[in-house]
């Protein structure tokens, strides 16, 4: 699966762009300032309906436009399939895939799976629990279809009993009754995590093995809660710290992927281009596994990626990606550092140059 052809219209500084894709890699460079950040955002919002940089869209939308538009189509065995995001400043917005309305933005990351690594990559090591969840999550959705559908049933228990620990007495025999669906939908969101997880992993040992000399990394998921335990017994002896502190202490909304390095956090030891080379791999180790279990591929936005990696590394990554056949994406300031990263012997390769908001394919 690629993307043939993309247009945007309106976002931030890219007014008019007509692209046409290699399936394989295209690779944008141009000065600080010129748009390449703009032109993942753009295939981003194709992909996901929003922006990876603001929570609301209006910054995204071009000054002097009230919408913009991006318009993509996508092969995927052997069809076409246009897909369209069309989002306004006061908050309209539309997606469609393949001509017909979705509602929300699951259907185009059904689509178009999207995997991205930019400067808030980074987080995937040395930020909150929720990114790393996002990580895993990710990776579970696109294999796992009965896991949107669980995990909304299970938010939607988790705000119950929230409310439930809001109210000014604690109610045992309703508390029972809503700890009974939440552990019931904790087990089965613990299970598929688990389950991906376990393949997962060794993944991503051997993608690291290949990306760097290091050794010594450990990767462990916490469920979120202490699973030599019951988490029903979790919850009774839990109860009244959570209604003291109006929440849930523990459940499948506090799970981690804890990341060691010999023995300790790797965010305290590793130095930034290390960490870049351990988060590629994470996602590199994705693209792989979902190729496999769904014989798709998917797609890859790499912000700045000679940023951090020195020529070696650089190459090393793109070798990757070139060996797992997805469509890349790859940005970067200095022309020269962008076709290092990637091998010489591929014919594929699209170079584009960004200027001012302009971009033009060599
Ligand atoms: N809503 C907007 N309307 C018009 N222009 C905008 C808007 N928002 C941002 N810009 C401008 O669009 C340009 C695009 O920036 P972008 O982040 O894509 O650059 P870049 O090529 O990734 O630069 P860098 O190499 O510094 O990362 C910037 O000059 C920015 O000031
Ligand atoms: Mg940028």
């Amino acid at each position: 699966m690629y993307l043939k052809k993309l247009d945007v219209h309106g976002l931030r500084n890219l007014r008019h762009i007509q692209l046409s894709l290699s399936p394989s890699a295209n690779l944008f460079y141009g000065p600080n300032g010129s748009g390449k950040t703009s032109l993942l955002e753009a295939l981003y919002l194709l992909g996901r309906g929003r922006s990876f940089r603001t929570r609301t869209l209006s910054p995204v939308i071009n000054q002097g436009e009230e919408n913009c538009t991006v318009f993509g189509l996508l092969e995927k065995e052997g069809n076409d399939i246009p897909l369209g995001v069309s989002r306004s400043r006061q908050g309209d917005f539309l997606f469609k895939v393949n001509g017909q309305p979705v509602t929300n933005s699951s259907g185009l990351a059904e689509a178009m799976p999207l995997l991205v690594l930019n400067s808030d990559s980074f987080h995937l090591l040395d930020g909150g629990p929720q990114f790393r969840r996002q990580f895993i999550d990710w990776g579970v959705f696109h294999v796992e279809h009965n896991y949107r559908d669980t995990w909304q049933r299970f938010r939607r228990a988790l705000k119950q009993r929230n409310s439930l620990l809001r109210r000014d007495r604690m109610d045992d025999t309703l508390m029972g009754v809503w700890d009974a669906e939440f552990v019931c939908l904790a087990e089965q969101i613990n299970h598929y995590r688990e389950q991906y997880l376990a393949d997962l992993i060794p993944r991503i040992t051997e993608v690291l093995a290949e990306l760097s000399p290091l050794e010594g990394f450990e990767f462990k998921h916490y469920a979120g809660w202490d699973n030599t335990k019951k988490l029903s017994d979790v919850l009774l002896a839990d109860r009244q710290r959570d209604f003291q502190g109006n929440t849930t202490y523990h459940g499948p909304h506090r799970a981690d992927l804890r990341v060691r390095f010999n023995k300790q956090p790797a965010s305290d030891i590793l130095s930034r281009g290390q960490i870049k080379i351990l988060v590629t791999a994470m996602q590199v180790a994705q693209g792989f596994l979902y190729r496999e279990r769904t014989g798709c591929q998917c797609l890859y936005l790499l912000d700045d990626l000679p940023s951090e990696l020195d020529l070696e590394h650089r190459l090393k990554v793109g070798k990757l990606l070139y060996r797992l056949g997805a469509q890349v994406f790859i940005t970067g300031v200095v022309r020269g550092d962008l076709r290092s990263s990637w091998p010489d012997e591929e014919e594929n390769v699209r170079m584009f140059h960004v200027e001012h908001g302009q971009i033009t394919q060599e």
